[in-house]
């Protein structure tokens, strides 16, 4: 069932857990998910980020996306994951995505309020949600990630108070010490923010991205303080990519590309689950 995020992330801050933000890059990827929630009766956010462009195109995922969020027996929201642009938002609007991610952390604070305002305008009459970035994630998807300050990335309190405020948001996506991609050392959190962000925004359901490779403690701590969202990916492929190998490395005579496509989707969907269980711990 297609719906947007503001019934899962409401129903996830009343019950104190968070929504899995899981990405399509392939249609493994997206079935294995699709299969995990199923299984479990679990809502998730199913989503789509230009990064993976080169992987599975927008224009080819977001049909297919909004397909499997449709048929699913679960609430599955169809959702733009860093929209990069204006217009990309509004394509995805226009494809029939429930809800977009406007990124605008690489502007300055005023152009940021101003295009997540419009967003958020028009994806209201859409009836989709939106989410934005305050504060900046590093990146180490290729291993580019070389010596940096997690401070200077943070989210700032006082600035996510006026920009709640005046763009109209249903979702914030803060930094406080994640990163996306491979962690290069074991990732040290400031919980703090968390905290902050959420005392300064009115308990608004605050977004980690960045969300694989941490340990189990750092999930439950991340979510006690506010967080509804974990946007998660790299380690889920890293899984995979592993049951792969493991599948091939096994595998006597010719090796058929079906079968490693089925043994991927089998891997995502069992990763998936593990995830989902906890971050809602009383689903375990
Ligand atoms: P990871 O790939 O680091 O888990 O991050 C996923 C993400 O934040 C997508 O927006």
């Amino acid at each position: 069932m297609l719906v947007n995020m503001k019934g899962m992330l409401a129903d996830a801050a009343k019950g104190g857990y968070a929504v899995g933000g899981f990405n399509f890059a392939s249609l493994e990827s997206g079935l294995g998910a699709i299969r995990a929630s199923e299984e479990l009766g679990i809502p998730f956010i199913l989503e789509h980020a230009p990064a993976h462009e080169e992987y599975c195109p927008f224009d080819v995922a977001a049909p297919i996306m909004v397909q499997l969020a449709k048929a699913a027996k679960t609430p599955v929201a169809a959702h733009l994951d860093h929209g990069d642009s204006v217009e990309l938002c509004l394509k995805a609007l226009k494809l029939g995505f429930s809800s977009v991610m406007f990124d605008g952390s690489a502007l300055s604070y005023e152009e940021n309020i101003e295009k997540t305002a419009f967003v958020c305008k028009v994806a209201h009459e859409f009836g989709a949600t939106v989410e934005a970035e305050l504060g900046a994630m590093p990146h180490n998807l290729k291993g580019e990630l070389k010596e940096y300050t997690p401070e200077d990335f943070y989210t700032r309190p006082e600035e996510a108070a006026r920009f709640v405020a005046e763009t109209g948001v249903d979702a914030l996506a803060i930094s406080f010490g994640t990163v996306h991609g491979v962690y290069k050392t074991t990732p040290k959190l400031s919980f703090s923010v968390i905290d902050e962000v959420r005392k300064a925004t009115g308990d608004l359901p605050l977004v980690m991205h960045g969300g694989s490779g941490l340990s189990d403690d750092d999930y439950h701590e991340a979510i006690a303080k506010g967080i509804r969202k974990i946007n998660y990916y790299t380690y889920g492929a890293i899984a995979s990519g592993e049951a792969v190998r493991k599948y091939v490395t096994g595998c006597e005579g010719k090796v058929m590309f079906h079968d490693l496509a089925v043994c991927a989707t089998n891997a995502v969907c069992e990763d998936v689950k593990r995830v989902m269980k906890l971050f809602k711990p009383e689903a375990a």
